[in-house]
């Protein structure tokens, strides 16, 4: 296969920016190799970016599916490598810690911590031989806890601390890591986001509902809505573009209507910020 494109692979493309990112990477020229878990998804995709886009079925929790994705990608770029590797994929868990149960923690992990070191490290090699770049979609959260959204944020400061450490590790290479940190972005996760805390609420013991089933709730419904008023994710493939195709690409982008401003917020100090949190969040 000689593909003279330049090669580009998102993770979790099926819906939300991961899927505005791919879009927009195969609009720019890219042949973008799509991560889906569902075939039908893959079908939808490469029906829609016909020739620009080949689907991938991977689990970034799937060490198998991992490497047979780099195996088929490594035998589509032969010698040119891989120019872009955005690491998409994330779930969120919303409970409150004091009831979590350590199997949904641990999922959490695997998928936005595990799963995207996973891919990184399957795809490293032909990354460095195009000299290519790794985009890193974090969150706002890794700035700014949210009460009940423990283990999500939990796993965004830690993909923070592995961009930041891959972004020193790979300078010798000339490879850039750069970190997106999208603030509120109404993606199908809102739904999925509802729809877990519901099913939650439902599996808390009586006492925890006792002790937290009010104020989770007020939480959840205004997370929720401040989902729905969230950004398109196209705002977020445009910065992702801006990332990649800048010579100097910075080490974090913050985006999204409200980014900026939580990011001021998480200066603030404790005895200032708490209150304002559980004030933002319907808990006082
Ligand atoms: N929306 C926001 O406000 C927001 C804010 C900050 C950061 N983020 C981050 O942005 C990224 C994308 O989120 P989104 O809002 O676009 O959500 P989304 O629409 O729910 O998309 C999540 C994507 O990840 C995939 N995925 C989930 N588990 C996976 C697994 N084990 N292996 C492979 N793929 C998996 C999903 O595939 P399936 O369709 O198969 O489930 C889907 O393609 C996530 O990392 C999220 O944490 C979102």
């Amino acid at each position: 296969m000689d593909c003279t494109r330049q090669h580009a692979l998102v993770t979790g493309a099926s819906t939300g920016m991961g899927r505005a990112i791919a879009g927009s990477l195969a609009r720019r020229g890219f042949h973008v190799f799509a991560t889906v878990r569902r075939s039908e998804d893959g079908q939808a995709l490469s029906g829609e970016f016909p020739g620009q886009l080949t689907p991938l079925l991977m689990d970034v929790t799937e060490r198998g599916q991992v490497s047979d994705g780099a195996q088929l990608v490594a035998e589509h770029v032969a010698q040119r490598g891989l120019d872009v590797l955005v690491n998409n994929a994330g779930v969120g868990v919303a409970w409150p810690l004091e009831l979590v149960p350590l199997d949904k923690f641990r999922r959490q992990f695997e998928v936005n911590v595990d799963g995207q070191l996973a891919v990184t490290q399957a795809f490293l090699p032909l990354i460095r031989v195009a000299r290519g770049r790794i985009i890193m979609i974090g969150s706002i959260a890794d700035r700014l806890t949210p009460p009940f959204i423990g283990p999500l944020a939990a796993t965004k400061h830690a993909l923070l601390a592995l961009t930041e450490a891959l972004r020193l590790e790979l300078t010798p290479w000339h490879i850039r890591v750069v970190l997106i940190e999208p603030g509120n972005i109404r993606t199908e996760a809102g739904g999925k986001f509802e729809r877990d805390a519901a099913e939650a609420l439902q599996e808390f013991s009586p006492e925890g509902r006792a002790l937290y089933g009010t104020a989770f709730r007020a939480m959840t419904s205004r997370f929720g809505a401040r989902h729905e008023r969230g950004s398109d994710p196209q705002v977020v493939a445009d910065v992702v573009v801006k990332a990649i195709e800048s010579p100097n690409p910075r080490a974090r982008y913050l985006v999204g209507k409200d980014a900026h401003l939580f990011a001021l917020a998480a200066k603030l100090p404790p005895r200032v910020l708490d209150p304002l949190r559980q004030m933002v969040f319907g808990l006082r």
